[in-house]
């Protein structure tokens, strides 16, 4: 039976097991590799998308579990305006090393901001400490959410 979901405000109808994870629908049937697959069990924080414009980690999420909900990713997180301010941010204060983890730092960053403006230090600890990236950018993270917060006070 098809399924259908909304991905970053369009409709996408396929073919899925119902438990099959989003991740492996985003990247193996619908063609949107931004979303990274790193550990496969919710604990490096590559595969994070929003659904209904909260962080949620989609390696392990049933795609049954999404059906009917509001589906942000990498791809589509730039037409927000939070995932604007986030973007260039990251590419103002050049965070991205190799690269892998950091879609998922951005959705997670976006949905910080978008849920808290001009979040403190603990506020970036706990929205972003499932985030994991092994070229260690966590220092120009930081600073860049900080960076965002301060843009969309202008
Ligand atoms: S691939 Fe999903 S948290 Fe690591
Ligand atoms: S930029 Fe390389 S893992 Fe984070």
């Amino acid at each position: 039976m098809a399924t259908n979901l909304t991905i970053n405000g369009e409709q996408k109808s396929f073919d899925a097991p119902d438990d099959m994870p989003l991740l492996w629908v985003l990247r193996d049937i619908l063609g949107m590799t931004g979303t990274k697959f790193g550990c496969g069990v919710a604990l490096c924080g590559a595969c994070t998308v929003h659904v209904d414009g909260k962080a949620v980690r989609s390696c392990l999420l049933p795609v049954s579990a999404v059906s009917g909900r509001a589906i942000t990713t990498i791809e589509g997180v730039g037409t927000t305006p939070v995932g604007a301010k986030v973007q260039k941010a990251w590419l103002d204060l050049e965070v991205i090393q190799c690269g892998y983890c950091q879609s998922g730092q951005i959705m997670s960053a976006a949905a910080l901001l978008a849920s808290t403006p001009t979040p403190d230090d603990s506020d970036i600890d706990a929205a972003m400490a499932g985030n994991i990236c092994r070229c260690g950018t966590y220092v120009r993270v930081r600073e860049a959410i900080k960076h965002a917060a301060s843009e969309r006070q202008t």
